[in-house]
């Protein structure tokens, strides 16, 4: 059996054509959507993530402004600037990229950012929400409701599902096992920790793996036809290529693709889909700021 691809890049552009409109129709009535960003320090993976979310801004319409801070910035700096972009009429969506530097209080800085501007879905009280039965988040995490679109978008039903979550991120993993939940799945959350890991995720009807380590889960991982959505981006050295290495999921994808029904590939999986609902909620931000 050879699994069918989800092809992320293909529902990423989907996505974007239908914002490219609606951002066209806001700016019509006067109402331009702005997303700033905030990026601490010179870790370079992160850059690049910046980077990319700014450009899609433009892609689609969208204002965009960063706010690069040097790595020895202080709490109360961070916070200040949240404040001010919170107070901010022409953005609506503020996104504080993540990881920040030890000496920072992450929390109390995602606490800062206004609820009705925390595109990221990482305030507390959003995550609170998504976390308790019949309350809704104003947003969700991008790369969690990534995940959720695929599965919609390519027709392939959640609820009543074996929904098998490999890792445990306030990211990905604890918040897509919340929203799989909300949407009816029966969800396993596993972990490093967890014993015969094989033998939890075989039980999956819906897999997703995002749990960090290259090429983990291997085809005797999972049940033949299951959904496998692989999370992961791991570098791997590959000195036959020019830059050295190249990008691998946390699945075998050579493996798992003669096993499994559906299954994402890294890169043009999930990967464009944190980008694009990451547009999705600054727009709806700024639907709601004009209503
Ligand atoms: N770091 C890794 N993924 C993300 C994300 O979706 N948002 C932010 N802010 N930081 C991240």
């Amino acid at each position: 059996m050879t699994a069918q691809l989800i092809d992320g890049n293909a529902i990423a552009k989907a996505i974007h054509d239908e914002l490219t409109q609606e951002v066209a129709a806001l700016k019509a009535r006067g109402v331009t959507p702005g997303l700033a960003t905030v990026l601490v320090g010179d870790n370079t993976a992160s850059q690049t993530y910046v980077r990319m979310k700014q450009k899609r801004c433009g892609e689609v319409g969208i204002y965009s402004e960063g706010h690069e801070l040097p790595a020895n910035v202080t709490q109360e700096e961070v916070e200040a600037l949240v404040r001010k972009l919170n107070a901010d009429p022409a953005i609506n969506g503020i996104l504080v990229q993540l990881p920040l530097p030890d000496h920072l209080d992450e929390e109390a800085i995602l606490s800062a950012i206004s609820l009705e501007k925390d595109v990221d879905g990482f305030h507390p009280i959003n995550i609170g929400r998504l976390a308790m039965k019949g309350r809704e988040a104003l947003f969700a995490p991008c790369t969690p409701a990534g995940v959720i679109e695929l599965l919609d978008r390519t027709g392939l039903p959640i609820a009543g599902k074996e929904a098998v979550v490999l890792g445990r991120s306030n990211i990905v993993g604890l918040p897509v096992s919340m929203l799989l939940l909300k949407r009816d799945a029966t969800v396993t959350i596993c972990h490093s920790r967890s014993r015969d890991l094989p033998a939890i995720t075989r039980r999956a009807d819906i897999l997703v793996a995002a749990v960090g380590r290259a090429e983990m889960v291997k085809a005797d991982w999972v049940k033949p036809g299951a959904v496998v959505i692989d999370v992961g981006i791991n570098r791997v050295d590959d000195p036959s290529v020019k830059r050295g290495y190249r990008l691998v999921g946390d699945v075998d994808f050579e493996s798992v693709k003669e096993v499994a029904g559906w299954l994402t590939p890294v890169p043009g999986g999930v990967g464009p889909m944190t980008i694009a609902m990451l547009l999705k909620n600054t727009v709806t931000a700024a639907k709601r700021a004009c209503k």
